[in-house]
C-alpha cells in the first residue's frame, strides 16, 4: 500500500474518499466530486492511474488529492484504509464505497477463489469501510456515505449468481443503515446502476454484448445521479429512466418471473 498527496491545502474544503477511483464509475465519481469543490482521497490498486488522476484533478479544480494504493481484498491493506477513515485529525465528509467486480458464468464452472474475492471486495470491504466511516460521522452529526450496488441486486441473477447476491446484500445493508442514522445529520445512500460503459465487462471476461445501446449509460451520468441522490438524502438512487422502470418491475413482480428474465438478460450481456 502506498500513499501520496498532490497539491497544497489552501482553504478548508470538504474531503471525499472514493474506492475504485482508478477507472469507470469510481473515476467519474472522483471527477464529479472534484468539480463540486471537494478535496479527495482516492483508493485502488493501480497507483499509476490514481497519481495521473490526482494531478489532473488538482490542475483542473485545485483539489488536494491523497492517493492510497490498496488491494481491498487483502485484510491488512483494507485495515490501513479503515484507519484512514477513522483518523479523527483528518475527518472525511463523504465516503463512496464503489470498488467492485463481477464473475460471470454458471457458478459451478467458475473458480471458487474468484467468487470468494468478489465477496471480500463487494461485501466485506464495503461493510468494514462503512463501519469505519460511520462512527465518526454520527459523533459529528454530519457526513455522507454512498455505497455502489447494482440493478443486479434486485433479483436472483443466474450466470452472475455471486455478483447478484453481493449486490442484494449491499442494497439491503445500506438501506437498513440509512434508516438507523436518518435524523442524525448523516446521509447513507445506495446507488444501483444498470449496464454502464466501463472496464467492468472486460474485467469480467465479457467484452462483447448483444444488449442494445438504449440499455447502456455512461459513467459520468451515473456518478452525477448518485451524488445528487446523496445530497438529497435519498435512500436509493437508480440512474436512468429505463433502469427506474426495471427496478420498479423487479420490486413489483414475483422472483419466480424476475429471476428468469435476469438469467436471459445475463446471457445477452455475455454477448
Ligand atoms: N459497469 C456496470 O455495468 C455496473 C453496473 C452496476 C453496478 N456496477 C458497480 O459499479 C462499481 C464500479 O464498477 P465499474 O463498472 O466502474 O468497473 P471498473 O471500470 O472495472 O472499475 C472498478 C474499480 O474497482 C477497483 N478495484 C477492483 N478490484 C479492487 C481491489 N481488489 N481493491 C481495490 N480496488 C479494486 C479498480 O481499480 P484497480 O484495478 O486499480 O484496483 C477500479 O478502479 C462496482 O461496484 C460495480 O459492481 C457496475
Amino acid at each position: 500500500m502506498s500513499s501520496q498527496t498532490s497539491g497544497v491545502r489552501t482553504s478548508v474544503r470538504p474531503v471525499a474518499l472514493v474506492t475504485g477511483a482508478s477507472a469507470g464509475i469510481g473515476e467519474a465519481l472522483a471527477r464529479e466530486l472534484a468539480a463540486r469543490g471537494n478535496d479527495l482521497v482516492i483508493v485502488a490498486r493501480d497507483t499509476g492511474r490514481l497519481d495521473a488522476l490526482a494531478n489532473q484533478l488538482h490542475s483542473a479544480h485545485g483539489s488536494e488529492v491523497e492517493v492510497i494504493g490498496a488491494d481491498l481484498v487483502d485484510p491488512s491493506q483494507l485495515a490501513k484504509v479503515e484507519a484512514r477513515l477513522a483518523d479523527a485529525d483528518r475527518p472525511l465528509d463523504i465516503v463512496v464505497n464503489n470498488a467492485g467486480f463481477g464473475t460471470v458464468g454458471e457458478f459451478h464452472t467458475l473458480p471458487i477463489d474468484g467468487d470468494e474475492r468478489e465477496i471480500r471486495l463487494n461485501v466485506v470491504a464495503l461493510v468494514r469501510l462503512t463501519h469505519a466511516a460511520l462512527g465518526p460521522m454520527v459523533v459529528r452529526g454530519s457526513g455522507g456515505i454512498l455505497n455502489v450496488s447494482s440493478l443486479a441486486g434486485f433479483q436472483p441473477t443466474a450466470r452472475m449468481a455471486t455478483y447478484g447476491a453481493t449486490k442484494a446484500f449491499v442494497s439491503s445493508f445500506t438501506q437498513a443503515v440509512h434508516e438507523e442514522v436518518k435524523g442524525n445529520g448523516v446521509q447513507v445512500t445506495v446507488l444501483c446502476p444498470g449496464f454502464t460503459r466501463t472496464e467492468f465487462q472486460e474485467r469480467a471476461g465479457v467484452p462483447a454484448s448483444r444488449l442494445p445501446d438504449v440499455a447502456w449509460q455512461d459513467a459520468p451520468e451515473v456518478a452525477k445521479a448518485g451524488l445528487d441522490a446523496l445530497a438529497k438524502g435519498a435512500a436509493v438512487a437508480v440512474p436512468g429512466a429505463l433502469n427506474k422502470v426495471t427496478a420498479f418491475m423487479s420490486d413489483a413482480m414475483p422472483s419466480a418471473i424476475t429471476r428468469r428474465i435476469a438469467g436471459t438478460l445475463a446471457k445477452l450481456y455475455e454477448g
